[in-house]
């Protein structure tokens, strides 16, 4: 996979894998993860378009920069000079409109979503299509909030296996849980390597992010919601209702995956995804 260091307007930088030519594909990975998530989908995906993977700041071989990320906003802001490090579409006023004709295909899993979320409420224009993988787009509740910010305040004294802890069970499907134990590895090794500062932060960042509950309907581009049947974090029951408020939007469900449908079932996850965007075509 071509991956390279990319550096930002802001001056920070982000690993990026960079592959394939053709209409741009972004994958934003989940929390505590990395662009590794998406190595079983990124060959299929890249046969016909451009796939921009990076590691969010902090996390996977992002992180060996500060971590100065205080929410989802920035996070989302750094996609967006990510886009114009790479020379898609620059959001400036000095590009002629067809250039500027929403030129991406976001994609955000959990995390992934909350800040394709703010990338749609604050760039919107750059997008051709979104897709909500395994996601909320409701705030916290008080008691997750307040339980995010307790790991998030222990976080560098016990470390990340141990800040992490009970997480990986309600990552996969119980079936998967059993039966595939290299995705268990996968999985662990991108969770422990996550450092405890990004840990706090994320988790910082996410208690503080807004709910887009009461914006669903604003939403205008093209949509799909994907999730695992047995998605025990963002349940069906949640993602079908975002796609019912969302007005241009599509909603599959993947049978057999829990919350990490790309990594648990990538053919279905890519067929999915690659019949949405073919129709996006301009
Ligand atoms: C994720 O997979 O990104 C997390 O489950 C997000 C969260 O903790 O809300």
């Amino acid at each position: 996979m071509n991956s390279k260091r990319v550096s930002l307007a802001n001056g920070r930088s982000l690993y990026t894998i960079d592959e394939g030519v053709g209409d741009p594909i972004v994958l934003l990975h989940g929390y505590p993860l990395s662009s590794q998530m998406w190595s079983d989908v990124l060959p299929q995906l890249a046969k016909g378009n451009r796939v921009i993977a990076p590691d969010l700041c902090g996390f996977g071989r992002s992180m060996d920069d500060p971590i100065a990320f205080l929410s989802m906003k920035e996070l989302a802001d750094d996609i967006a000079l990510l886009l114009d490090a790479l020379g898609i579409v620059s959001s400036s006023e000095n590009v002629s409109s067809s250039e500027k004709e929403s030129p991406i295909h976001l994609v955000g899993l959990s995390m992934g979503g909350y800040v394709a979320f703010e990338f749609w409420a604050r760039h919107g224009s750059r997008l051709r299509s979104l897709t909500l993988c395994d996601t909320r787009a409701g705030a916290d509740t008080p008691e997750a909030a307040m339980n995010r910010l307790r790991i998030a305040d222990h976080a560098v004294a016990i470390g990340s296996e141990r800040s992490t802890e009970g997480m990986l069970s309600k990552l996969i499907s119980a079936a998967n849980g059993r039966n595939r134990p290299e995705l268990l590895d996968q999985l662990t090794k991108m969770m422990y390597s996550t450092s405890p500062s990004t840990i706090a932060a994320a988790q910082r960042a996410m208690a503080g992010r807004r709910s887009f509950l009461q914006e669903l309907a604003n939403i205008e581009v093209p949509t799909l919601v994907v999730v695992g049947a047995e998605d025990a974090i963002s349940p069906p029951s949640e993602m079908s209702e975002i796609a019912d408020l969302i007005p241009n939007s599509s909603y599959v469900e993947i049978p057999g995956a829990g919350h990490m449908t790309p990594m648990e079932d990538p053919v279905a996850f890519v067929a999915a995804l690659l019949g949405f965007v073919s129709k996006q075509c301009r």
